[in-house]
């Protein structure tokens, strides 16, 4: 059979969202300047889908930095992997600013923290290892243990004696030279709650372990410094390998690993995505720079963030919405419903009232619920709450409607 014939009858994971949804549903053209106000099919819309969660992407002095950078570097600059042709001091500077703000010895740049991590699972480990994952790992960790020669054993989700089960089961078929990674995250994007990180670090005194954290959401957002999750949750130490992206809170492409520098020694020479792949132009770098210096002179854009979380959560709850208990900035309202009222709670909201929300149903979550995600940043305003709320109370007798419907 031709393969492409082949493809035509393969299901897709957005099942019926991928051919009647597409430019709406999924791949919707969000355009214009980037923040909480934006086009979608030339309607202003308040965007409540974008991480960009300290405005960053929107700040004028970091647009001129970006502006700056490009003009002098070029975005082509520096050509090559890191390895061969691609490094440079401001490549080095970033890691070593990185690496202090996460409470790290040393840090690894990556190109994207999707490939970064995956290659980083896939090199830590061999195949005398085991490798024990949450089961609502990011697919960068799914696709990173699939590469990976580890045993793996996944634990159900933040539930420590599920973990615990594997961590014995993997202690009881150590050889001398096996070692354990346990990989979590720090914040769980889609329902926000985070990582039970101190509970896993507490079981390496009965079976020692290393600990790999993708704290993609926690960091910028977390912490009294915005070093994120783990020491928001006085555990940072107890991180061996922190992951972070700048796909969040710093608004730019790349990551970066923080660990002890035998490890990220190793990772430079190991970590294949990185080692086969052209590095971050100049002016990215040279951006990253700008915008962790100004996430650290800036602890007030956090506070904004946090209160702009709390004003849209405590409306969403006192319309009588079920926002499952985040404790981050990620907003998960909960509904029963079928995939055909996610997407007419986004199409209402949309059209009817020019806000713009992101929804998942089944599969991603269990059949028969309807997950409405909304990320505040610190660069939305009372106004566009309040708009915001007086939506999703002007489509609440709706939605309570369909979800009798489902229920009945
Ligand atoms: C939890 C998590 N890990 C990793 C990534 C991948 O990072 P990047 O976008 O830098 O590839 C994402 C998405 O950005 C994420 O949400």
């Amino acid at each position: 059979m031709d393969l492409f014939d082949k493809l035509k009858g393969r299901p897709s994971p957005l099942g019926p969202f991928t051919s009647e949804g597409y430019g709406y549903y999924t791949y919707p053209r969000l355009e214009g300047p980037l923040g909480p106000e934006m086009k979608f099919n030339d309607n202003d819309v308040v965007v409540w889908s974008i991480n960009d969660y300290l405005g960053v992407g929107s700040n004028e002095e970091i647009k001129k930095t970006d502006t700056a950078a490009t003009e002098e570097f070029t975005l082509s600059a520096p050509m090559g992997a890191r390895l061969m042709t691609g490094n440079s001091t401001e490549h080095e500077a970033l890691e070593q600013e990185l690496a202090e703000f996460v409470h790290k010895p040393d840090a690894l740049l990556l190109n994207y923290g999707y490939q970064g991590i995956m290659s980083a699972i896939h090199a830590l480990v061999d195949r005398n290892d085991f490798l024990i994952y949450d089961e609502l790992s990011h697919a960068c960790i799914v696709d990173g243990k699939q590469l990976a020669m580890a045993d793996k054993s996944v634990f159900k989700h933040n539930d420590i004696e599920s973990f615990k089960k594997q961590l014995f089961r993997a202690a009881g078929k150590m050889k001398e030279n096996s070692s354990i990674l346990v990989v979590t995250e720090g914040v769980f994007g889609m329902t926000g709650d985070l990582g039970i990180l101190e509970e896993i670090i507490a079981l390496k005194e009965e079976v020692p372990f290393r600990l790999l954290v993708d704290d993609a959401h926690g960091i910028g957002t977390l912490g009294e410094d915005g070093s994120g999750t783990g020491t928001q949750l006085g555990c940072q130490d107890g991180i061996d390998i922190y992951f972070g992206t700048f796909a969040k809170a710093f608004a730019l492409i790349g990551a970066f690993i923080a660990s002890e520098p035998p490890v990220i020694e190793f990772l430079k020479a190991n970590a294949r995505s990185q080692v086969f792949a052209k590095s971050l132009p100049y002016p990215m770098v040279v951006s990253a720079r700008k915008r962790l210096q100004m996430i650290k002179e800036h602890p007030e854009w956090r506070e904004q963030l946090w209160s702009n979380t709390l004003k849209l959560r405590e409306g969403l709850k006192e319309i009588g919405y079920n926002v499952l208990p985040s404790e981050s900035p990620v907003t998960p309202v909960l509904t029963q419903g079928s995939t055909k009222l996610c997407q007419d709670i986004m199409r209402k909201l949309r059209e009817e009232h020019g806000v713009f929300v992101s929804g998942v149903a089944y599969p991603v979550v269990p059949k028969g619920t309807v997950l409405i995600r909304l990320i505040p940043t610190a660069a939305h305003t009372d106004a566009h709450i309040d708009k915001t709320l007086k939506a999703f109370s002007a489509i609440k007798d709706f939605v309570e409607t369909a979800e009798a419907k489902i229920s009945a």
